[in-house]
């Protein structure tokens, strides 16, 4: 009898782990939410690789912001040798048209308000 509890126990704590995974996302109810972004559809490729993007665009806009700002520069030569117009609105904008469902989508889920739409325009307006 003695053992018999032992196991009961062990076998209830067993169960608890393994199931661990499932009554966690359960009870956190934010879990499993992904942002789903909308990406360009004519466009294949952002200014930078798509890892250097999603960890450094917001360090990229600095220094857009900076160079066109401070130096008057306003002409961004990426890796790859491409020219892009080192503007927030008419360039990131121009493919990412719909900033509410790419932007904002992914700011919301991780909690960032950028305060750029203070004076910066979104040409859809919203
Ligand atoms: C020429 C069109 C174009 C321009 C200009 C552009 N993007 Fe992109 N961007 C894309 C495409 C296409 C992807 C998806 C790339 C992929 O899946 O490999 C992307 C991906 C991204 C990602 C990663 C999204 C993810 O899936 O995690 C971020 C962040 C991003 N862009 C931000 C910006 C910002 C900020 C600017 C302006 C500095 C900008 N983009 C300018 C086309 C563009
Ligand atoms: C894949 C998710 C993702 C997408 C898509 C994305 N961002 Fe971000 N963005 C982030 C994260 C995460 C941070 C916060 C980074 C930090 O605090 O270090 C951030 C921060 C920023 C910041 C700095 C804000 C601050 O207050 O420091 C700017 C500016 C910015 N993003 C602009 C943009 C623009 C413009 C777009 C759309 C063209 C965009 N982002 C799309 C994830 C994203
Ligand atoms: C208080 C108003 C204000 C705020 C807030 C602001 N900007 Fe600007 N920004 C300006 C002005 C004014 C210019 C100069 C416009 C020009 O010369 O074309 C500028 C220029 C820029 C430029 C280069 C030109 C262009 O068309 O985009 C970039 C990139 C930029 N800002 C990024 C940002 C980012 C990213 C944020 C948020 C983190 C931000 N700005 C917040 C006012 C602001």
């Amino acid at each position: 009898m003695h053992d018999a509890g032992k196991v009961i126990i062990g076998l209830a704590i067993f169960v608890l782990l393994i199931t661990f995974p499932i009554w966690f996302t359960l009870a956190s109810g934010k879990a499993g939410h992904r942002p789903e972004l909308e990406l360009p559809k004519n466009e294949t490729q952002c200014v930078e690789s798509k890892e250097y993007m999603k960890a450094w665009h917001m360090d990229l806009l600095n220094d857009w912001r900076d160079a066109a700002v401070r130096d008057g520069k306003r002409m961004y030569v990426a890796e790859d040798g491409k020219k892009y117009v080192m503007s927030l609105s008419l360039t990131c904008l121009k493919c990412h048209t719909n900033k509410a469902k790419f932007c904002d989508e992914c700011h919301n889920y991780v909690g960032v308000v950028p305060y750029c739409w203070d004076c910066h325009v979104d040409p859809k307006g919203d």
